[in-house]
């Protein structure tokens, strides 16, 4: 969601903060701007992408040493021009970006219309920049204290930059709730929702506590407060300098790319943790915390979206490993009711982003109940990844096309490692299974390589079937998740409806669907219980529904009943959802590439949904 990108110092801000947009965009967005102080403000703003935004500016005067950027993903008001941050006070003497949301916009606007303001845009991001105005003028303030007074009354969430044309040496942070960090270098100061656009210029950051604020100045002095405008000492964190590929590398989508690069993704994901001479998983959180791990009662997995599916692939696998029950919920389900925590809970919130709001609150509830908290989350130093008692990352690098592919994978591969140890701590597995499921994660980069090559003929299935309206997704165990994630991707990125059902619960109700118009992909890997599936596929082959059969190689599977078998490595069962989800992630793909979408960023879409 919106992504905000400063600088403050010596240099021309412009190219700083417009390659930095860049590096935000995945985040998701539909407008894009910026104000360039120098002498006086520039703004410029723009409905679409940050080229858009590029090109409108070529011919414009750039040079000045603030600059403040953002990409806007829109809640209050259409994505237009005028929507588009960064928003003026009335007499334009405050510039700010916001991302979040202010809840209680509407009263302050009414307070703010009765004293005469008026508002350009629809945004709550417009009242907030008004409010600090009005503070600011009312009582003769200074910027620093108009922010924290205008602050202490807003309700909502935000993360916002906020700069005085009047007085031009400096410029206010401020954050609850939504991500922020500024980079410290000589003299100089870069602002950004996340590092990524930050670690190449320096790798001293700060990233800013809720409810507190910071005034950055040109000369590169600063000064963290809280909203009783105390001093604080804000805590330094060192950050590597990014190692991200940003480049398409010759895909023509990032989503094709990193479908690609799963090999290797999961390759990153074990390194380290695959101890094959001795026969041994190593995650060192884990073994730091063996009491806790050894007496837990029960699993709670947190996630969203296709965090969530991975979550449930994860119960199965845990289940069947360690003999702890495990619940999945989402996210933002389980911090609106009463979750039960007993002592030795352990809450494990998995995220790509790490930046996930509703993901965030729920861990933050879990902190609260004291739950022990173990994150699984990609983004190095993200918010979820700093509030939890450990951390295991995915180590997959940045995932840039909105629909997850790689981070999902890796996902479920980082569930299994830590199933697998948790069950040796445990004495739940016996030796020799366990080295055998080793081994069986030793070649699994090897048989993604192999499960790619059927590309082919899932291009060949979408040519077929992309015209369809609808479209199912039938497993059955832990191929029931990934029947909910091959839906999932496919109506995400090329709008066609799609549901995810476990392959029985059919003829509950479901199969009243079925008819010549309905593909349906069965996803058949489970050899425990392969004749039942077929018995499922047979009651829609009856009803004339068109079958997808997913299975593995050299697995029996009637050929009257599919009109197309793509098949799939022999793994161990409990690895299988990885390589199944691939050509799943490919037949999206293709659907959405045939059906002229945006893969990479669909509509209505963010990479990162720091709003609740
Ligand atoms: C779908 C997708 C989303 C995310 C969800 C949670 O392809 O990417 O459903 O999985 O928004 O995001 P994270 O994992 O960043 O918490």
């Amino acid at each position: 969601m919106c992504g905000i990108m400063g600088y403050i110092g010596k240099k021309d801000g412009y190219p700083i903060v417009i390659e930095g947009l860049k590096k935000l965009e995945y985040r998701g967005y539909d407008s894009a701007g910026v104000a360039i102080m120098n002498g006086s403000l520039s703004l410029y703003k723009k409905q679409g992408k940050v080229r858009e935004l590029e090109n409108y500016i070529h011919t414009q005067k750039t040079n000045g040493n603030i600059a403040l950027g953002h990409t806007r993903w829109a809640t209050h008001g259409e994505p237009n021009d005028t929507n588009a941050h960064p928003h003026l006070s009335e007499t334009g003497r405050i510039a700010l970006v916001h991302n979040g949301i202010i809840e209680n916009y509407a009263t302050l606007k009414s307070f703010l219309t009765s004293k005469g303001y008026t508002f350009k845009s629809d945004t709550d991001s417009e009242v907030l920049v008004q409010y600090i105005a009005w503070y600011q003028s009312t009582y003769s303030l200074d910027l620093n204290e108009a922010v924290r007074r205008a602050l202490g009354d807003v309700e909502g969430t935000y993360a916002i930059v906020v700069l005085d044309t009047l007085k031009p040496n400096g410029v206010i942070v401020a954050k609850k709730d939504n991500p922020l960090v500024f980079g410290l270098n000589e003299g100089e100061f870069y602002i950004a929702s996340d590092a990524s656009p930050i670690s190449n210029f320096t790798q001293e950051v700060i990233y800013l506590k809720d409810g507190t604020y910071a005034e950055l100045f040109d000369n590169g002095t600063y000064e963290v407060y809280d909203l009783e405008k105390k001093s604080i000492d804000p805590e330094l964190t060192t950050i590597q300098s990014s190692k991200d590929n940003y480049s398409l590398d010759g895909y023509d989508s990032y989503m094709l790319k990193e479908i690609h690069e799963q090999a290797q993704t999961l390759e990153a994901n074990m390194e380290q943790r695959i101890d094959l001479e001795e026969g041994e998983i190593r995650i060192p959180e884990i073994d730091e915390h063996k009491r806790i791990f050894n007496s837990a009662n029960k699993i709670i997995l947190l996630g969203c979206g296709t965090s969530w599916h991975a979550a449930l692939i994860g119960k199965y696998i845990i289940e069947s490993l360690c003999d702890i029950p495990v619940e999945v919920d989402y996210a933002s389900e389980f911090r609106y009711r009463n979750p039960i925590i007993r002592e030795n809970d352990i809450v494990i919130p998995i995220s790509q982003s790490g930046e996930t709001a509703d993901t965030l609150a729920a861990l933050k509830l879990a902190n609260e109940k004291g739950a022990f908290t173990y994150s699984l989350v990609n983004t190095v130093g993200s918010t979820i990844a700093r509030n939890s008692d450990i951390v295991s990352y995915l180590k997959v690098g940045v995932e840039i096309g909105v629909a997850s592919t790689k981070a999902f994978t890796a996902q479920v591969n980082l569930l299994t490692m830590m199933a697998l140890k948790i069950a040796r701590i445990k004495g739940t597995i016996e030796l020799s299974k366990y080295k055998e499921i080793i081994n069986c994660l030793d070649a699994l980069p090897g048989l993604v390589e192999k499960t790619l090559e059927c590309n082919k003929l899932v291009k060949i299935i979408a040519e077929n079937y992309y015209k369809r309206d609808h479209a199912l997704f039938l497993g059955r165990g832990l191929n029931f998740p990934v029947a909910l994630e091959g839906a999932l991707k496919l109506k995400e990125i090329s709008y066609i409806h799609a549901e995810g059902y476990p392959a029985a619960e059919m003829k509950h109700g479901p199969i009243a669907l079925i008819d010549e118009q309905m593909p349906v992909f069965v996803i058949a890997t489970n050899r425990s219980i392969i004749q039942k599936l077929i018995s499922n596929v047979q009651e829609i082959k009856s009803r004339k529904g068109e079958v997808i059969v997913l299975k593995e190689e050299g697995q029996e599977f009637p050929n009257d009943l599919a009109s197309y078998a793509i098949e799939i490595p022999k793994t161990h069962e409990l690895l299988s959802p990885v390589l199944a989800s691939i050509p799943l992630q490919l037949f999206s793909y293709h659907a959405a590439k045939l059906r002229g979408c945006n893969v990479d960023q669909p509509r209505n879409l963010a990479k990162s949904v720091t709003v609740e």
